[in-house]
Parts: structure tokens; sequence; C-alpha cells
């Protein structure tokens, strides 16, 4: 599934925003740079620095940091996907600052056109999650840092959900036979949700972005050398503004899950589809919808 070279360009130009009314998108937008904001501003990024923006996809932590610095900034963006850095590239131009960016095709574990001790800061926004050897990666950061350079992660954390569909599973298996109707609800929902994230603990913990937590990430960057770590986890509660039917079949719960729409026409028959519509909408005319965001920041400092 990482291997596909394209997943993540499909992922962020076409199946986060093809479907998406004005709302949605700016909603998304909203979340997604807040996430980023926070990341550069844990960095403490001055003017002259050296960024690398690791895993940088469409650019969004570059560009809002040359926004924030001016441009004295010199930003690294590296990705695995040649699709995105051209597409940031174009972004790049059109904001007038191709001057101030460098592109590298990469992956973050083995940067070698990246020499030792010659970035400032390098920030990852929910990429460091997708990269199967986080130790050897975080030392690889180490490696290309300067002495006194940072590290700043805002990574998304899933173990959490995934766990809670896994603890589902079993409550549904251990009752099976004893079901009634309001079970049988619960039981749609988990089926939806298990597309999402598998609900075997064996599987989640085979899975490198679901198998493990903010804790995990400070161990594996004192493992990998680094100090003065920081942590900080959030959890927020965040109220949809595009809760419409076409906006729900064209979202999944993360990057590399199937969108509601592939997944009710491989699993669900019509009758199934219209009880698990009722179940996901909003009830009573309110057009309210809430979804849970768990967010690790992470600074740390190469002595
Ligand atoms: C969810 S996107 C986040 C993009 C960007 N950081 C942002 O804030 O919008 C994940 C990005 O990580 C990149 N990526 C995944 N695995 C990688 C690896 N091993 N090395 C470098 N980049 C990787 C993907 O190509 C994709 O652009």
């Amino acid at each position: 599934m990482y291997d596909e070279k394209d997943v993540w360009h499909d992922w962020l130009t076409r199946d986060l925003h093809q479907h998406e009314s004005d709302l949605g998108y700016s909603q998304n937008q909203r979340i997604i740079n807040s996430f980023a904001k926070r990341a550069i501003d844990n960095a403490r990024l001055e003017k002259n620095h050296t960024l690398l923006d690791a895993g940088s996809g469409e650019g969004t932590v570059s560009f809002l940091a040359i926004d924030e610095i001016g441009p004295s900034l010199n930003v690294i963006l590296l990705d695995i996907s040649q699709q995105l850095l051209e597409l940031s590239k174009r972004t790049a131009l059109s904001k007038n600052v191709l001057n101030q960016c460098a592109f590298v095709k990469a992956p973050m574990n083995s940067m070698r056109t990246i020499a030792d001790n010659s970035v400032d800061r390098i920030i990852t926004r929910a990429s460091l999650a997708y990269v199967d050897n986080k130790i050897n990666t975080l030392q690889e950061f180490l490696r290309v840092l300067k002495p006194g350079g940072m590290i700043s992660l805002a990574e998304p954390i899933f173990q959490d959900a995934a766990m809670n569909v896994a603890l589902q599973k079993k409550t549904i298996d251990f009752q099976i036979g004893t079901l009634g109707k309001s079970d049988a609800d619960k039981v749609l929902i988990h089926r939806w949700q298990s597309t999402q994230f598998p609900d075997l603990i064996e599987e989640i913990n085979a899975i490198p972005f679901i198998n493990f937590s903010e804790r995990d990430l400070v161990r594996w960057s004192e493992q990998a050398g680094f100090s003065q770590i920081h942590m900080e986890f959030h959890m927020d509660e965040v109220r949809l503004i595009d809760t419409s039917w076409e906006s729900l079949l064209h979202s999944s719960m993360h990057p590399l899950a199937p969108k509601l729409s592939q997944v009710l026409e491989d699993h669900f028959s019509q009758v199934e589809q219209d009880v698990l519509r009722e179940l996901l909408l909003p009830k009573n005319g309110s057009h309210s919808l809430t979804a849970k965001t768990h967010m690790a920041y992470l600074t740390a400092y190469k002595a």
C-alpha cells in the first residue's frame, strides 16, 4: 500500500477535494493549517534558517513558514512523490518564492543528498507517521541537523481510534446470540469502521501509522539521541460545517482508508446503506456533526 507512487498525490490533490463543497474544503484546510501553524510556532524559526519540510506534500508547512519568516528563510521540500514535488514547485513559482525553495525526492529515512549538520529545523506534519522505521528516520534527522538544531513534529495518533474498533469487535463477538435491534445498528457501524481500521489487535500492531502512541514518539526520540524532548498531546472535538451526505460519502478516517462511497458499494446491501445513512447523518434537522482529532506535537534538540 505504501509503495504505490501516487497514493499521496491522489489523496492530497484529488480524493480530499474533488467532491467537496467550498464549505467542506475550507473546513479541512482550516484544520490542516492549524496543525501546520502549531508545528511552525513550536519550531521557533528565525531569519536565515534552513528548514527541512520532511514529507512536504503540497508544501503547506513550507509556504506558511515562508509567509511567516519572509525572504531570508530557505526551505527544502522533501517527499517521495515526484508529482507532489512538481505541484509544490508550481506553487512556489506562483507565489514568487522559488528562489527560497529546494525540492528533493527521497525517503525521509535515507536523505542521501542532504549533508550532515546542514539544516536548522526539521518539521513533519502527518508524514513521519507513515514511515516504517521511525527510530531510523529520527537518527537520519539527527544526522542532517546542525548542532543546536531542532525537530518539530505534528503527527496524528490513530492508535486510540483503532483500539476502539477492536474493542467494539470483542464486545460484539462476546454478545453474539443475544443481540437486539439497537445492537444491530452498532454492528452495522462497526462493519463500516472496520474498513477504516483493522479490528484485530495483532493487525493494528503490524501497521506503522496506527501502531504507535505519543509516548512512543518520545521514547524513539530519546533512543535516536535527541535531547530536551517536549511532548504535547492534543485531543480536540471539531464541529464539522459541511455534514451533507455527499461530503460524508467522499470522506475516510485517514488517507489510506477507502472512502465511505467505496465501502458502501463493496460491503453493504441497498437496505443496509439506507440504515447506515440514517445512523451517520445528524439527527432532528441538526446540521452539526463532530469529529475528534488526536495530535502529538513533539519538539527536541540536537545537542
Ligand atoms: C498526509 S501527507 C502530509 C503532507 C504535508 N506534510 C502536509 O502537512 O500537508 C503525507 C506526506 O508524506 C509523504 N511521505 C510518506 N512517506 C514518506 C517517506 N517515507 N519519505 C518522505 N515522504 C513521505 C507523502 O508523499 C505525503 O506527501
